[in-house]
């Protein structure tokens, strides 16, 4: 089963700025993710992004706002539609004239699997927090207090050994974080620092 998209242009630029509210976005969720463990994830790496936008990125409240739109959807037809995966959520949003900036991150955010490379900034913190949010996920998960006095050797030494989480792919994490030019600890301190908070 191929998820390639065939295609290199998404959204449409006069629909530059134009999105979802956060009630539309959450209502689109609730009604597409039946699945709560990915619902959390969505939750989780729309979190990081809109996080990392505004106190990484120094962007705007409504910029920072289109970063996390994009975490939050960017797995939105998963659950229900894994064959169509991620091209029903990007015709969805294309229908509804979102800024085609949200929908190119969606789409390039596992490059191996669509054909569509990150290429802006937004695009490559996506594909950077994607999978690493999932392992540093789990890692808590077996933590008596979750992410409360995590530290980042702890987390490193996870990441390390591929046993576990083993479906989450190290090379796509090394990849990230050389395309966004941020180092691997950064981002694990980024997470730990604020992960717990997202729900
Ligand atoms: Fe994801």
């Amino acid at each position: 089963m191929s998820l390639q998209l065939g295609r290199q242009s998404f959204g449409n630029f006069n629909n530059a700025g134009n999105v979802l509210t956060e009630q539309e976005a959450k209502a689109l969720l609730d009604e597409w993710v039946l699945n709560e463990r990915l619902k959390l994830h969505m939750f989780q790496v729309g979190g990081l992004m809109g996080e990392w936008a505004k106190t990484v990125e120094n962007l705007d409240e409504t910029d920072a706002w289109r970063w996390k739109m994009a975490g939050l959807l960017h797995d939105a037809d998963w659950d229900q539609w894994p064959d169509q995966h991620c091209k029903k959520i990007i015709e969805h949003l294309e229908s509804l004239n979102i800024d085609p900036e949200i929908i190119r991150a969606i789409a390039s955010h596992g490059h191996v699997h669509f054909g569509v490379e990150p290429v802006t900034r937004m695009d490559k913190m996506l594909y950077a927090f994607d999978e690493l949010s999932g392992l540093m996920h789990a890692y808590s998960l077996m933590r008596p207090n979750g992410y409360e006095g995590m530290e980042r050797k702890g987390a490193m030494k996870r990441i390390k050994e591929k046993t576990f989480a083993a479906n989450v792919s190290r090379e796509d994490i090394r990849d990230a974080c050389e395309r966004a030019e941020v180092s691997l600890e950064s981002l694990v301190d980024f997470i730990i620092a604020h992960q717990g908070s997202f729900k």
